[in-house]
C-alpha cells in the first residue's frame, strides 16, 4: 500500500500525484540536511501544479508526509514524533515558495513555534527551479534562529543539521512534561479478578489513573472486538462518562481487534503486553536493557501491523506508545524490519561482552546466587538488606529491571555474587521472556537460586507457580534451591512453603538463617580447600591457582599449604588427576 499524498489535490492530474506519492520513497542519508536533488524535483512538481508542496521528514531522513496546498500556502500541520509537547518534534518541516521567494513568512515562524518542528525550511522556486533557501529553529523560550537566505546550492547541510542537534538541547527540557498528567484508564478483564486487580497495579506503575475496571468472562474471546458488539457499545458509554483517555484490556488483543475497538471506543486501546513492554520502556535503564525493551517492543508491534503503518500509533501518545528511544509513533513495516535487524546486532555484540565477563566469572570461580521471584516479592530489598547496595527499590511492579549483581561474603569466607533479577508476572509476555533472555540466563546459569516470594500476598502460591513455570522455561532446573517467605514483619499467615526461610528484608529477622542457609549451598559446592604441595610437585602450583581463588599460600619446611576456594568438581579433578592432596576442608 503506497502512502497517500495529503492536502488539496483538486485539478492535480493522477499521473502526478503518482510521482508525488514516489516521494515517500525518497530517503536522506545521514548527514544530507536537504538534498539538491530533492530540491529539484520539489521545484519541478512545485512548477507543474503550480502550488506549495511540504515535505516532513524524520531525523533518520524518512520522509513521513508530502501535502500539497495552494499557489499561496500549504496548510502546516501538527506532525510530531515525540509525546512531550514541550519538545522539538523530532520532523523538518520543507515546503516551496512558487513565487520564488525563499523567504521565511511570518506564518511559517509561527507554525515552527507552535509545532516545534526541528527546522522550518523554505525553498523558493520558479519556472521549475530552485532559488534560494531559509531555514529557521527554535531556542529556548521560544526565540527563533534565523541564517540569510542562502542560494539554493549553498546549503550548509551540515551547520544546519548540527542546529538541530543544539536547538534540541535548548528547547523545552525543564518545562513539565505532558505526561505529568495522568492519563484515566479503563480496565477491562476477562479472566479473572485478581488478574484484574493485578492490571489495575500494573496501569498504576504505568502512571495511569484508573477510573474505572470491568470484568466481563468470557469463554472465548470474539474475533472481531473480543468483548463482542453488544459490551464493547456499553463499554463506550462507560468510557465517556469516565472521562477515559484509554482502556486497557487484560488479554493480548490482535492488531484488527485493537483496531475495532478503538473505532467503537473513540479512544486508546492497549492491551496487557502492551502496558508491561511501556514499564519495561520506562524501567530499563542500563543500555542492553534499553535495546531489549526496544526490541520486544518492535516485536510486538511487528505481530500487528495492519497494512503499511502500527496499529498501535493510530491514537498516538502516551501509556503504551512509549519507548526506549525516541517513541517512533509510525514506523512502516520496511523501518521496522531493518531497526530489528540493527538492534538485534547490537545486542549480539553486547552479549558477547556479557559471555567474556560471565567466563571470567567462571575462570574466578565465583559462585552466583541469583533472587528470583514475582514481581513487587521484595528482591531489591533483600539485596540492599544483605549489601548495603542502593537498588532501587518502590512499591511498584518491576521496579528493578537489569540484573543487578554485588560480591559478598559467606561467615567461611566463600565470596559469591548475588544477582537480584527482573521480576516476574504471569501471562509473562513471551517477546519479554526473549528479548531478556540473556538477562534471565544470569537466574538461569546461577549456581544457587533463591526464590523469594511475598508471605504477605493473598496470592502467593499463585505466584510462586508462576516463578517455577517462568524457571522450567528458563530451564533453571537443576541447581539448589532456597525459598524464602518475605515481609513475615507483615504477620500474615499464608500457607506456608516447604522448609521456606521466613524473613522480613525490612526488619532484618530471619536474613542470619538465611545467609547461613546460603553457605551451606555454596559450601557444598564451593568450599574453601587446603592442598599440601611437598618440594617435589610445586610446579602443580601453576595448574592449581588458576582453579579457583586463593586465600593464602603457607611455606613450611616440607612444602607449601596452598588453601583456595574453588568448586567440588575441580577438587576432586586436582586430587583425581594431579595427585595432589588435601590436607583440611
Ligand atoms: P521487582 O523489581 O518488581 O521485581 O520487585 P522486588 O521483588 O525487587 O521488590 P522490592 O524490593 O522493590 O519491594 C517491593 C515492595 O515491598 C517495596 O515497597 C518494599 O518496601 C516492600 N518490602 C520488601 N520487603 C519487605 C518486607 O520484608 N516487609 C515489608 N513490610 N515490606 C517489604
Amino acid at each position: 500500500m503506497k502512502q497517500k499524498v495529503n492536502g488539496n489535490l483538486s485539478g492535480v492530474r493522477d499521473a502526478v500525484i503518482e510521482a508525488l506519492a514516489s516521494l515517500y520513497d525518497y530517503r536522506l542519508e545521514p548527514g544530507d540536511f536537504l538534498p539538491r536533488e530533492l530540491m529539484q524535483l520539489l521545484a519541478r512538481f512545485t512548477a507543474v501544479m503550480n502550488r506549495e508542496i511540504a515535505l516532513y521528514i524524520t531525523r533518520d531522513g524518512e520522509v513521513v508526509d508530502v501535502s500539497v496546498g495552494t499557489d499561496r500556502d500549504v496548510e502546516l500541520r501538527d506532525f510530531r514524533l515525540r509525546r512531550n509537547a514541550n519538545r522539538l518534534s523530532c520532523v523538518r518541516c520543507v515546503h516551496t515558495h512558487p513565487n520564488g521567494d525563499g523567504r521565511l513568512s511570518d506564518v511559517d515562524i509561527s507554525a515552527l513555534r507552535s509545532f516545534r518542528y526541528d527546522a522550518m525550511v523554505a525553498v523558493g522556486c520558479l519556472k521549475g527551479e530552485p532559488t534560494y533557501v531559509q531555514a529557521a529553529f527554535l531556542a529556548e523560550k521560544q526565540n527563533v534562529l534565523m541564517d540569510d537566505p542562502v542560494r539554493w546550492y549553498r546549503v550548509p547541510e551540515e551547520d544546519w543539521l548540527r542546529q538541530i542537534d543544539e536547538s534540541d538541547a535548548l528547547v523545552g527540557r525543564d518545562e513539565p512534561r505532558e505526561s505529568d498528567v495522568p492519563e484515566r484508564a479503563v480496565l477491562m478483564g476477562i479472566e479473572s479478578e485478581e488478574s484484574l486487580q493485578e492490571l489495575a497495579r500494573l496501569a498504576d506503575t504505568a502512571g495511569a489513573q484508573v477510573v474505572g475496571m470491568f470484568l466481563q468472562k468470557r469463554d472465548r474471546p470474539d474475533t472481531a472486538l473480543f468483548i463482542g458488539k453488544g459490551r464493547a457499545e456499553e463499554l463506550a458509554r462507560e468510557c465517556q462518562a469516565l472521562e477515559a483517555d484509554l482502556c486497557i484490556f487484560d488479554e493480548e488483543l490482535s492488531g484488527i481487534q485493537m483496531r475495532n475497538l478503538e473505532d467503537v471506543l473513540h479512544l486508546k486501546v492497549i492491551d496487557r503486553t502492551t502496558l508491561i513492554l511501556d514499564i519495561f520502556a520506562q524501567r530499563a535503564t542500563s543500555a542492553e536493557g534499553k535495546l531489549q525493551v526496544e526490541l520486544a517492543q518492535l516485536q510486538y508491534q511487528s505481530t500487528r501491523l495492519i497494512g503499511e503503518g502500527l496499529v498501535l500509533s493510530r491514537l498516538a501518545g502516551g501509556i503504551g506508545t512509549r519507548g526506549p528511544g525516541e517513541s517512533r509513533l509510525e514506523m512502516n513495516r520496511r523501518r521496522i524490519r531493518d531497526r530489528m535487524t540493527d538492534l538485534r546486532r547490537r545486542l549480539e555484540a553486547l552479549e558477547k561482552q556479557r559471555e567474556l565477563r560471565r567466563k571470567n566469572r567462571e575462570r574466578n570461580e565465583i559462585p552466583v546466587v541469583a533472587l528470583v521471584g514475582y514481581t513487587n516479592a521484595g528482591k531489591s530489598t533483600l539485596l540492599n538488606r544483605l549489601t548495603g547496595a542502593n537498588v532501587y527499590v518502590q512499591d511498584q511492579l518491576f521496579a528493578t529491571l537489569d540484573a543487578v549483581s554485588r560480591r559478598l561474603e559467606t561467615r567461611e569466607h566463600t565470596p559469591y555474587l548475588l544477582v537480584d533479577t527482573v521480576g516476574f508476572i504471569r501471562k509473562l509476555p513471551h517477546t519479554l521472556v526473549s528479548a531478556f533472555r540473556s538477562t534471565l540466563d544470569e537466574a538461569a546459569l546461577a549456581d544457587v537460586l533463591v526464590i523469594v516470594s511475598d508471605g504477605a500476598s493473598e496470592e502467593m502460591q499463585a505466584q510462586h507457580d508462576t516463578v517455577e513455570q517462568v524457571l522450567q522455561e528458563l530451564g533453571a532446573t537443576g541447581q539448589p534451591r532456597i525459598e524464602v517467605l518475605n515481609k513475615c514483619d507483615l504477620g500474615r499467615t499464608t500457607p506456608a512453603l516447604p522448609g521456606a526461610v521466613l524473613v522480613s528484608a525490612k526488619t532484618g529477622e530471619g536474613l542470619d538463617l538465611l545467609q547461613q542457609r546460603i553457605a551451606d549451598e555454596l559450601q557444598r559446592t564451593f568450599a574453601p580447600v587446603t592442598f599440601f604441595l611437598p618440594f617435589s610437585q610445586y610446579g602443580l602450583m601453576s595448574q592449581l591457582r588458576p582453579l579457583g581463588r586463593v586465600l593464602s599460600e603457607n611455606h613450611t619446611d616440607e612444602g607449601t599449604e596452598l588453601t583456595m576456594v574453588l568448586s567440588q568438581a575441580d577438587r576432586d579433578r586436582a586430587v583425581s588427576r594431579l595427585g595432589v592432596r588435601v590436607v583440611s576442608r
